[in-house]
């Protein structure tokens, strides 16, 4: 699995893996973080757990991965560790690891994956969670408000009915069980502490519709467990 850590990308397997992500309770990984910010103050607010920030583009982790890797005084975390890869072909590294995924404002063909629950998506998604996880997307709602871009022309806007009505069915056949879905509120978005999430509450109250999941895996599929 390619980590990225400043300029330098570094080769993790299995075993390294499960060595970093022992001394923590939880093991934590937010799908296109971005740059990571979201990873990174979660891993700074919460000692506790190990957290994963995981792009397709090795560009957005550069800086706070070389930032995490500082000592302790400069904003070092040992807590967080930033991985290069598509959740289309997310790392076997990463197999049955997480505690509770994220994903904050997904773009790109991540987000068109999760609009059309796509099994690449939805499969590498819950592929990376332990069965109970909880699966927290929180999408922007506005960008079906005209000009719709181009790359969202065609797919049907997300709202929470379709949430409930849509996409609860089609999402649960890939071991996703909808637990609750809602517009979040004004304070609820100050907290979201994402780069993305700062951009779009600039100087207005932006609609972001939050889903949040359970992965329950049907016994048959359980894979092998990673410990605790
Ligand atoms: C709008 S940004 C949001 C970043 C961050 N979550 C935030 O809230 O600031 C969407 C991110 O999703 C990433 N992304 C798009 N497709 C992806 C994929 N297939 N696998 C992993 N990341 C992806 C992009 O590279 C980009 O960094």
């Amino acid at each position: 699995m390619r980590c990225v850590q400043g300029r330098a990308v570094l080769g993790l397997d299995r075993a390294a893996v499960l060595r970093l992500v022992e001394p923590y309770r939880e093991v934590v990984i937010d799908v296109g973080t971005g740059d990571g910010l979201f990873a990174y103050t979660h891993a700074a607010a919460h000692p506790e757990r190990f957290v994963i920030g995981l792009d397709a583009t090795r560009e957005n982790l550069r800086e706070l991965s070389h930032r995490a890797a500082r000592r302790p005084a400069r904003g070092g975390l040992a807590n967080v560790l930033f991985v290069w890869a598509s959740v289309r072909r997310p790392p076997p590294e990463l197999e049955d690891l997480g505690h509770e995924l994220f994903v904050i404002l997904p773009w790109g063909d991540l987000l068109t994956g999760l609009l059309e629950a796509e099994p690449e998506v939805l499969d590498g998604i819950a592929g990376m969670a332990r069965d109970g996880a909880l699966l927290t997307v929180v999408c922007n709602a506005q960008v079906w408000e005209e000009p719709v871009p181009k790359e969202l022309r065609g797919f049907t806007p997300l709202t929470v009915e379709r949430v409930r009505d849509d996409l609860a069915g089609r999402y649960a056949r890939h071991g996703l069980r909808l637990m609750s879905a809602s517009l979040l509120s004004e304070e609820e978005i100050a907290s979201l502490r994402s780069t993305w999430a700062r951009r779009l509450a600039h100087g207005r109250v932006p609609r972001f519709v939050q889903a949040r999941w359970r992965v329950v895996r049907p016994p048959s599929t359980d894979r092998a467990g990673t410990g605790s």
